[in-house]
């Protein structure tokens, strides 16, 4: 790793201000083999690490070597300690503002995303709008809807056995499928084809990587969406089908919700808005899920210990009636030891990679003795954060879900970060646990 560039001086490109930036990329966009877009395109170290899609792995090892308070680039902090937690994602007093990255995902056809909105009245109220769609208790009057794709996963997946096949695909089959049935309605057909047969998931993906990856740029010129690869395109038109067809009358669904929300000021959400959020637990609701879904079975599958004791819960479970054919969530959420593994294995594989960056507000402020200016970018990683031995043990890096029975406290759960933070934290977190403790135990059991 070249990390030797990490020191408080500025990188030569950040001298540069940054309408100079945006000439360059003008001119990259123009010649685009020269080898000036390549300098726009990697001014910063970060967002070269970024682009190789190891930053997950970077982070943790930068603060090995750095300590607690790394510069990431030239207006950026990363911390990975408890009260950097605190005082930056406000679990008292007054929430930091989102950085700068979350402008790229400013997207024109997304409306008004509140995931990227960085004022907090305007993000209050756009939540509001939308978040009893997204309570447990409107997820759980829909989890039946999920039983026929793991009933159909699981039919599928033993008709191969013997046969290696590839869980990331299949998770996004049911990830996708699932967001299919509660936001619209109907499942997507990845588990019916067992394939990407329209596209989508590639578009969701280059869609996402593109935006996330361009918010590092340091000019939003060339960023104005992530459209640039035309990832959105394949995405946009499905969902808007999505949109036109008439579901089943008397079936709930996240779609059904948005449409009868309102704003603030009690008028109804525009049919722009409904297309936004629709767009929005698409593109965030279902990769993360996936992840997580792959990531608990990675864990477990690789540690017999775990595995075996897993699977004895569940079988005792099973036996007694205390776990369905098809499992609830309920029943699911019941069992302790089941409940620390996908704890565990969110800890330590975070479906976000990034840093959850937020701005230095007016006066500056300290944070591990360092003084940071006001308008200053800090941010912390989960990944950095949950390998933080002083707040998981000696043994962070390793997947022990026994941590979460035997070992627990306050300072790990204030420091799970799988979620985010506070008023920020994930509105769409009650549906991926919903999925992934439905889909989970037959899984672990094929
Ligand atoms: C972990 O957090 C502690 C504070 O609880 C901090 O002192 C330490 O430097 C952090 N560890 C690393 C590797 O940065
Ligand atoms: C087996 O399941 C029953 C109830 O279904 C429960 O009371 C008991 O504690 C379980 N035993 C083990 C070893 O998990
Ligand atoms: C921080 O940014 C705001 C808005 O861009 C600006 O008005 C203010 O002067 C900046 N403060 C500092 C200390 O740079």
């Amino acid at each position: 790793m070249t990390a030797h560039n990490l020191s408080f001086a500025l990188p030569p490109m950040a001298q540069i201000g940054e309408q100079y930036l945006v000439i360059l990329a003008a001119v990259a966009l123009l010649f685009p083999c020269s080898i000036l877009s390549y300098i726009v395109v990697t001014p910063y170290w970060r967002l070269s690490r970024v682009l190789t899609g190891d930053w997950h792995i970077d982070i943790v090892k930068l603060h090995e070597k750095y300590g607690n308070l790394v510069r990431i680039s030239p207006n950026e902090v990363a911390l990975n300690t408890p009260s950097a937690v605190q005082t930056i994602y406000g679990h008292t007093g007054q929430p930091w503002v989102k950085g700068e990255w979350y402008q790229a995902w400013w997207q024109p056809a997304m409306n008004h995303p509140f995931f990227a909105e960085t004022n907090p009245a305007i993000h209050r109220d756009l939540r509001r709008r939308v978040s009893k769609a997204y309570s447990m208790s409107y997820i759980l009057q829909m989890e039946h809807f999920i039983d026929p794709l793991v009933d159909d996963i699981r039919s599928k997946l033993t008709a191969l056995s013997g046969q290696s096949v590839d869980m990331s695909q299949w998770t996004q089959y049911f990830a996708f499928d699932a967001v299919g049935e509660l936001a619209f309605g109907k499942a997507f057909g990845f588990i019916e084809n067992q394939c990407d047969f329209n596209g989508l998931l590639e578009s969701v993906y280059v869609y996402m990587t593109s935006t996330a990856s361009f918010g590092f740029m340091p000019s939003k010129l060339i960023l104005e969406n992530g459209n640039l690869f035309g990832g959105l395109i394949p995405f946009e038109k499905i969902v808007r089908e999505k949109l036109t067809l008439s579901g089943e009358p008397d079936r709930s669904d996240l779609l059904r919700h948005f449409q009868s929300a309102k704003n603030a000021d009690g008028t109804p959400m525009s049919p722009q808005d409904v297309f936004g959020e629709s767009m929005n637990v698409v593109g965030a609701g279902a990769d993360t899920t996936a992840i997580s879904v792959r990531a608990i079975l990675r864990y477990v599958c690789s540690n017999p210990r775990v595995l075996q004791k897993l699977q004895a819960e569940i079988n005792n479970a099973s036996a007694t009636g205390a776990l369905s054919d098809l499992p609830n969530f309920a029943e699911g959420n019941a069992l302790p030891y089941f409940q620390a593994v996908i704890k565990e294995a969110l800890r330590v594989f975070p479906a976000v990679g990034y840093q959850l960056p937020r701005v230095v507000p007016s006066g500056g402020t300290e944070i591990e003795g360092k003084f940071l200016p006001a308008n200053a970018t800090v941010s912390v990683n989960g990944w950095a954060l949950h390998r933080n031995k002083s707040i998981f043990g000696e043994d962070a890096d390793e997947f022990r879900p026994e941590r979460w029975l035997e070992g627990y406290t306050k300072l790990m759960e204030s420091c799970y970060a799988s979620f985010g933070f506070g008023s920020r934290t994930c509105i769409g977190k009650n549906m991926a646990l919903m999925e992934i403790n439905k889909v989970e135990p037959p899984s672990l059991l094929l």
